[in-house]
């Protein structure tokens, strides 16, 4: 009997993996603060704010592996993503101890990186440099999730994820993340027989992909999709301004905006999002 519990069950992502986990899962405990949509027949919904450890300890009884994809996911001030990003964290992986859950896979991002220059190709040892409150609370959850792994044994697979936005400009056809290729990489995390405390970039098959995931090889993930596909297009529109800055880094606007100020504004492109 496999249960799996991902939470952010409501969310874009987890939207993207609902079908195949109730495929492979004999349950699903899908758990957000909102009830997602459409539940399938092995699918559970527990409501529960991340901040609260009783109702997340609830939430995860029975599971033997959890998928952490809730969290804001955006950059914002310092009192709204406390207690979600940082204080969920840590509910997560207590909670998982408390239950005796085996493995938990981190739904993290490239902002934990997210202020060294695009022009870095950066690997999977490359270590920290966030770039907002945001990216601050993936290396928070990162380094809790080894600490855990260090302390209680469980297993974590950190996913870097870059962006799964639609590709519409030039930055994006190097770190577009299929959703086909989203739930190949949650796949792999789930079904490596050892990963100990391991980290690796949520990307696809891109050309121009400015990050390596040579050092998690092991895990078997093989993307299939390329976002140069979209680049005729995309590069004939294009106009690039070599003077913007965000350009510059791996983490785009959440390099340059302000501490606590929503990057997903910033973009201009609040309905992809890209955390
Ligand atoms: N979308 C991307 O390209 C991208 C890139 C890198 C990392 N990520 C990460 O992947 C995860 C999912 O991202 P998404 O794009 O699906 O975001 P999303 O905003 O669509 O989903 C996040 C979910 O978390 C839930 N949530 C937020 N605060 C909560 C709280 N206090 N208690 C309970 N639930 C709460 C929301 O209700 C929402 O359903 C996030 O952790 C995000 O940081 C996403």
């Amino acid at each position: 009997m496999t249960v799996i519990a991902l939470t952010g069950a409501a969310g874009r992502l987890g939207g993207y993996l609902r079908e195949a986990l109730a495929k492979r899962a004999d349950k699903v405990i899908l758990t957000d603060r909102v009830s997602p949509e459409g539940l399938r027949a092995n699918e559970e919904f527990r409501q529960a704010e991340l901040d609260d450890y009783d109702a997340v300890h609830a939430a995860l009884a029975g599971a033997d592996v959890v998928l952490h994809f809730g969290a804001i996911a955006d950059e914002a001030p310092w009192d709204e993503i406390w207690g979600p990003n940082f204080v969920g964290a840590r509910n997560v992986w207590e909670a998982a101890h408390q239950h005796g859950i085996r493995r938990v896979i981190y739904a993290s991002s490239i902002h934990a990186v997210g202020m060294y220059p695009r022009t870095q190709r950066i690997g999977v040892d490359t270590p920290h440099y966030p770039d907002s409150f945001y990216g601050l609370s993936k290396c928070f959850a990162e380094n809790l999730g080894r600490l855990y792994w260090e302390k209680r044994g469980i297993e974590s697979v950190m996913l870097r994820i870059y962006s799964c936005a639609q590709p519409n400009n030039e930055r994006s056809l190097g770190v577009w993340l299929s959703p086909r290729d989203l739930v190949q990489l949650v796949e792999k995390s789930l079904d490596c027989p050892i990963v100990g405390c391991s980290v690796v970039y949520g990307v696809s098959a891109n050309s121009r992909c400015p990050v390596s995931n040579e050092g998690a090889k092991f895990l078997g993930y093989e993307p299939v999709d390329n976002a140069e596909e979209f680049a005729p297009e995309i590069l004939a529109a294009a106009k690039p301004d070599p003077s913007d800055k965000a350009q510059l880094h791996h983490g785009n606007v959440f390099a340059t905006g302000d501490l606590g100020v929503s990057a997903v504004a910033l973009m201009g492109r609040a309905e992809d999002g890209e955390g």
